[in-house]
């Protein structure tokens, strides 16, 4: 993305840059603790029929809205219609909220990195090691400093296109990495085969109301959706490519690596805690963290293993807060005429001030557990994605079901490659999509306040 509004060259320009957005954190670190959290399997089959049907929908309405408006959020909702300009605005703040939190987990994973460079391998698999380390005050600070300063680095130098390149190297390093990890860990461990039937044997008896909030949350955050990004990226497309078929590309891409991350992840937390599910269960935001230096130190040549995936999802993490930030950047340049430099320096400053009340919620402020939830950090990650990304989502179909009418959309697909899916759109967007939300916005509502446990 750059200050002029500058089209992809290609159909794979847009779909590696949009995945470049998609695949990140949310894939490798998210996904398997939650699928871990909700069942097991029966998290991935939910998360897997929302993405078809919910992702998708949201998916081509996002890119569509950008792609004929030639305008980001704010002002692709204004152009389309005054009184929806409000849910642009609101799209705008996910990403801000985001964008903090993200780089704290964003250092963490730079802290690990470099463990692994400097051959802190077996320690890193010691029991505590990760409690310990979030749990001082000063070194998280700084590995979050340098995770957010190299993204703000990059978003000052516009280098958007090496970015690009490095993309095309590292997604298909990223994925045979993790699947050498996976299956490593399933043929010399014992008791990850019981990981595995979890992860892929659906238990109807764990399916919960939560299962779906947690997917359907995972599903926003994963995709990018419901925060104006894949609005912005629409706007760069050109008319003559198919949104359709890009936005398989998207899904299949960015599903494909949940996937992976959470086969890679689970059965080694089976093999590591004898099969316990109880344990499965408590694992929470550090599980990978906790659970992969174990694997990595039963490996020969772990440290080479461990170097080279935590730089990989250093590369997968980067290219996403890298999108978080140049939206909420682009934002303050349109919106309050300011010049890239000055805009990202104050975005800067506005998320290294909230990360740093998320990093020092496990040290100094660990007492401080908002709406009951866990920690500070698992507090913005709730209230972005289950609370506001479902309002943004809501509103967003009921304007286009209801006051734009579906078929703008479908014509806007049909200019490029046509739309085969316009039934399963029509019927999503109208009907399924607000009542469905609504529900999920009630339940996750009363669940933060403790009126009901679902
Ligand atoms: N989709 C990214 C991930 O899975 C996170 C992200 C969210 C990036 C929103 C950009 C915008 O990690």
């Amino acid at each position: 993305m750059s200050e002029s509004r500058s089209s992809f060259t290609g159909k794979l320009g847009f779909v590696l840059a949009a995945a470049g957005s998609a695949v990140g954190l949310g894939n490798i670190w998210r996904f398997p603790y939650l699928a871990a959290q909700y069942g097991g399997a029966i998290f991935l089959f939910v998360y897997v029929a929302l993405a078809v049907t919910f992702g998708f929908t949201l998916l081509v309405a996002e890119i569509a809205i950008g792609r004929k408006t030639g305008l980001s959020a704010i002002g692709a909702f204004k152009k389309l219609d005054k009184r929806f300009s409000f849910v642009g605005w609101i799209a705008a703040l996910v990403p801000m909220i985001i964008l903090p939190y993200y780089s704290v987990i964003g250092g963490w994973v730079v802290k690990y990195f470099s463990g692994y460079v400097v051959g802190d391998g077996a320690k890193m698999a010691s029991d505590g090691f990760f409690g310990g380390f979030i749990s001082k005050t000063a070194e998280p600070l700084v590995w979050f400093g340098i995770f957010i300063t190299l993204t703000a680095a990059v978003v000052i130098l516009g280098v958007e296109k090496g970015i690009e390149k490095v993309s095309k190297v590292m997604m298909p390093v990223l994925v045979v990495v993790m699947l050498f990890i996976a299956i490593y860990t399933i043929a010399t461990m014992d008791g990850s085969w019981d990981g595995v039937v979890y992860y892929l044997k659906p238990d109807f008896s764990k399916f919960s109301v939560m299962t779906v909030v947690a997917a359907m949350g995972q599903l926003f955050y994963s995709m990018s959706l419901a925060m104006g990004i894949m609005i912005t990226f629409g706007s760069y497309m050109k008319k003559d490519i198919s949104i359709e078929k890009s936005v398989h590309h998207i899904e299949i891409f960015d599903t494909g690596i949940a996937f992976l991350a959470g086969l890679m992840i689970i059965p080694a937390v089976f093999a590591f805690s004898a099969g316990g599910e109880s344990e499965v269960a408590l694992s929470g935001p550090g599980l990978m963290f906790e659970t992969l230096p174990k694997v990595f130190n039963t490996m020969p040549g772990g440290s080479v293993i461990g170097a080279l995936f935590f730089i990989m999802v250093f590369f997968a993490a980067i290219t996403s807060s890298i999108s978080l930030m140049e939206t909420v950047v682009s934002i303050v340049c349109d919106k309050l005429g300011w010049k890239r430099l000055p805009a990202s320096l104050a975005v800067f400053g506005v998320a290294f001030a909230l990360g740093s009340v998320s990093a020092l919620g496990f040290s100094v402020w660990s007492g401080v557990k908002p709406l009951g939830l866990s920690d500070i950090l698992t507090f913005f990650d709730f209230i972005s994605n289950n609370i506001i990304m479902p309002v943004v989502a809501l509103l967003t179909s009921l304007f286009i079901a209801y006051f734009l009418k579906p078929k703008t959309i479908i014509e806007e697909l049909e200019i490029g490659g046509g739309f085969k899916s316009k039934r399963l759109f029509c019927v999503m967007i109208k009907y399924v999509a607000p009542v469905f939300l609504v529900a999920i916005l009630v339940s996750s509502v009363l669940n933060a306040l403790g009126v009901v446990t679902i």
